[in-house]
């Protein structure tokens, strides 16, 4: 029997409802399977914990959370009781950069039986590859003086060693794909950092004579998204370029509510993280119409970093029948429930493997 050990923080806001709908995914998939459990240790980490306790999380949760085999988050945020840079640099962030997470994987698909807002809604199939550790989320910065001159200072801190990890992680997963690398860049001599950025793609793609390439500044990369996502492979991005880029991802799917992300240790010293794009939604939480795929999805990426590639395929499969079916929450222009969803996942998915 393999046992994974995971720990289960579904944080704030609509975190709190999608996250035990992907539970529930994932005992189905380990029934399955047949020799395969989900432990979990579920954590109340959020800003709730942080009215009641004056912190986010215990000072050795850390300590705690390392021994697991990974992380299932749901979202952090609840800007109404706590300011969000308390809030994420005291959980979210703080995992992220303590646990080495330096790389976070974000795909976008054509999703079967979404109505597409895209001028050209046909096939598209991409990966962000985004840098997690640096870039311009660094700690270097803060704010000086007061009053009138008061400002508000952050360096953007590429350093080679980030810059050429993230390049090379999406360089391999191209191998892997349809062998085409795309560099997000904003190179035409404003950012300082960006000429950096473009001679380690120009030095790291040396060595990949099969990857084709391609660097497009991140502002027409974002309109390209748009108009034709079709072009994208794997794309590299900074921090930030890759925050905004897996938003529209998600938006070209049909809803920010599908996008799923991994945040990945590639040392083997630390969990990794498997948390959606989207945040805690406080303007639909409560109403249990929350879109779960997001989070079953993030499950999925999940099964894949255990090996579970085959497993992982088929619950994709059953995520896109179910929506084809049209068995929808609101926000992709459906009336079904957050736990509708969730049920009609699993019972499509035991459907699917009884069948096979
Ligand atoms: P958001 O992603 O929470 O919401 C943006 C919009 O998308 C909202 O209209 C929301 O209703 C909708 N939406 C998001 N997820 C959805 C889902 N699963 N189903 C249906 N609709 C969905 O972004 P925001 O409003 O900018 O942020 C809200 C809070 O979440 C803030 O505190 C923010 O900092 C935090 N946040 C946390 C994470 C995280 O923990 N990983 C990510 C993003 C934002
Ligand atoms: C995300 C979120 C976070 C980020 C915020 C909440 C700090 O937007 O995971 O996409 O910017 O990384
Ligand atoms: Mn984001």
């Amino acid at each position: 029997m393999k046992k994974l050990e995971i720990a289960v923080i579904p944080g704030d806001g609509i975190g709190k409802e999608v996250v035990p709908v992907a539970t529930k995914v994932l005992d189905t998939v380990a029934e399955i399977h047949g020799g395969l459990k989900f432990e979990y240790n579920e954590f109340p980490w959020s800003c709730d914990y942080y009215l009641e306790h004056g912190k986010m999380m215990p000072d050795n949760g850390l300590d705690i959370l390392k021994n697991f085999d990974a992380i299932f988050l749901g979202a952090i945020g609840n800007p109404q009781v706590v300011a969000d840079h308390v809030s994420l640099w005291g959980l979210l962030i703080k995992i992220r950069r303590e646990f080495e997470q330096s790389i976070n994987i974000r795909p976008a698909k054509f999703f079967k039986g979404l109505k597409s807002s895209l001028v050209n809604p046909n096939d598209f199939d991409l990966i962000v590859v985004r840098e997690n550790s640096e870039g311009e989320y660094s700690e270097v910065g803060g704010r000086i003086h007061r009053g009138e001159d008061e400002v508000a200072i952050q360096n953007a801190v590429f350093t080679k060693k980030g810059t050429e990890r993230a390049m090379r992680y999406a360089f391999e997963l191209a191998k892997q794909r349809r062998g085409h690398v795309t560099s997000a860049t904003k190179s035409n001599g404003i950012v300082h950092s960006m000429p950096f950025w473009d001679e380690v793609f120009n030095e790291v793609k040396g060595d990949y004579a099969d990857i084709q390439t391609a660097s497009y500044h991140i502002d027409a990369l974002a309109a390209f998204f748009v108009t034709r996502p079709q072009i994208f492979d794997v794309i590299v991005a900074s921090n930030l370029f890759g925050d905004i880029l897996t938003d529209i991802g998600g938006a070209i799917m049909g809803s920010i509510g599908i996008a799923p992300a991994a945040n990945i240790n590639l040392n083997g010293k630390y969990p990794s993280m498997f948390e959606p794009v989207h945040g805690s939604a406080p303007d639909i939480y409560g109403k249990g119409i929350a879109n779960p795929i997001g989070q079953v999805w993030t499950a999925k990426m999940m099964l894949d970093h255990f090996g579970e590639q085959e497993l992982g395929q088929k619950l994709l499969d059953a995520i896109e029948d179910v929506t084809n079916e049209g068995i929808k929450t609101p926000d992709i222009g459906g009336t079904s429930s957050t736990n509708e969803v969730g049920e009609a996942i699993c019972s499509r998915l035991k459907e699917v493997c009884s069948v096979s």
